[in-house]
């Protein structure tokens, strides 16, 4: 049963002690979180592993590309498991290894040595790695706009990858004009720009979260008729004209410092990931929280991570056979490593 397993999980938590550690994104579900040692959004996760010394096993409950970033800042003899392989990112999926060379192939033909790569921690490891060693820096969603202005002081022009939202509303709150951004197809292996060339400042790779996009101007244009009162606040995965049209866009972490700031009685719409949502209602009773879209957008990867899933991988600790432990190949950690330190040393 479930409290047979929460106990299961609790005796081997127990156990462990301090061999054992356990980060949750904010996004996974609180079956899972009740266990977390940390949660955090990506940027919070990546810097709890890079701290954390003592663990032998770190029991990531989140996505690949988060395990992956645990796996290369945290040293070798800690082994980071993902408790279900199949919790990938579909928005990490979007940017291949061998379809970014050949983009970047074609933008240095185009551009020459004025372009630096930034991605999205929302990428493989191969794409950060391919970050680092072009001279660029990772960003998450909370220290995107410090990152991209980093980005200008080191070249004229910035490869966004994968997810072309965040990209977009950070370059444009920087005061980058929409039409000096470009779109980068890496299924045609082309620029999608109409201008000269010349004028292009960013250019987006064109990818984007199957999650956030699923909250509309239509959802806002709804609320703002039969809610007239209620704030809407979305993260910045979201596109151009949905923030736009909100009243406030930021981070994991800026959704839950904002919410847990906001007066008694307030009232809320958030575009972000429903296991969020939800813990926000249940923690913020004070106030009214609804999501943005009424059919509320889980992330089904994340949901993946859930307590069957959870105890299986901590049973298996038991049983001494490692499975699902992510392993990073040295040769990509060594690039990857300098993207990720260039952000950690910024932020
Ligand atoms: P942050 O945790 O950086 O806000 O990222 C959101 C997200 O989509 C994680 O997959
Ligand atoms: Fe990827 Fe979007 Fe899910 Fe985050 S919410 S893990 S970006 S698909």
């Amino acid at each position: 049963s479930y409290e047979e397993m929460e106990q299961s999980v609790k005796e081997i938590k127990e156990k462990y002690g301090n061999r054992l550690y356990i980060p949750g994104h904010h996004y996974q579900k609180d079956e899972v979180v009740q266990f977390a040692d940390v949660t955090g959004d990506s940027l919070q996760l990546a810097q709890a592993a890079a701290e954390n010394r003592d663990a032998e096993y770190i029991v990531f409950c989140g996505v690949h590309f988060m395990a992956e970033t645990a796996d290369m800042l945290t040293a070798n003899h800690q082994k980071v498991i993902l408790p279900d392989m199949r919790a990938g990112c579909s928005m990490a999926d979007m940017a291949d290894i061998d379809q970014t060379d050949r983009a970047w192939e074609k933008l240095q033909q185009l551009f020459g040595d004025t372009i630096i790569p930034l991605t999205y921690v929302n990428s493989t490891a191969a794409i950060k790695a391919f970050v680092g060693k072009n001279g660029g820096a990772t960003v998450t969603s909370s220290n995107a706009k410090k990152m991209l202005q980093w980005a200008f002081t080191q070249k004229e022009r910035i490869l966004f990858l994968p997810d072309q939202h965040l990209g977009r509303n950070t370059a444009y709150d920087l005061g980058v004009p929409l039409d000096k951004m470009a779109i980068w197809n890496p299924i045609t292996n082309k620029l999608e720009y109409d201008g000269n060339i010349e004028d292009i400042i960013v250019i987006l790779w064109k990818g984007h979260c199957s999650v956030h996009e699923n909250f509309t101007v239509a959802n806002i244009e709804h609320l703002r008729k039969t809610e007239p009162d209620m704030k809407i606040l979305v993260h910045p995965e979201c596109s151009r004209e949905v923030v736009e049209h909100s009243d406030y866009a930021g981070s994991t972490k800026y959704i839950i410092d904002m919410i847990e700031a906001a007066e008694p009685g307030s009232k809320w719409a958030i575009g972000t990931e429903m296991n969020l949502v939800n813990r926000l209602i249940q923690n913020n009773q004070d106030k009214k929280i609804v999501s943005l879209n009424p059919y509320m957008c889980p992330c089904l990867t994340m949901n993946r991570i859930d307590l069957p899933h959870l105890l299986w991988a901590l049973e298996s600790l038991e049983n001494e056979e490692l499975s699902n432990q992510i392993i990073v190949p040295d040769h990509i950690t060594k690039d990857a490593v300098l993207a990720l330190n260039r952000m950690l040393d910024n932020v």
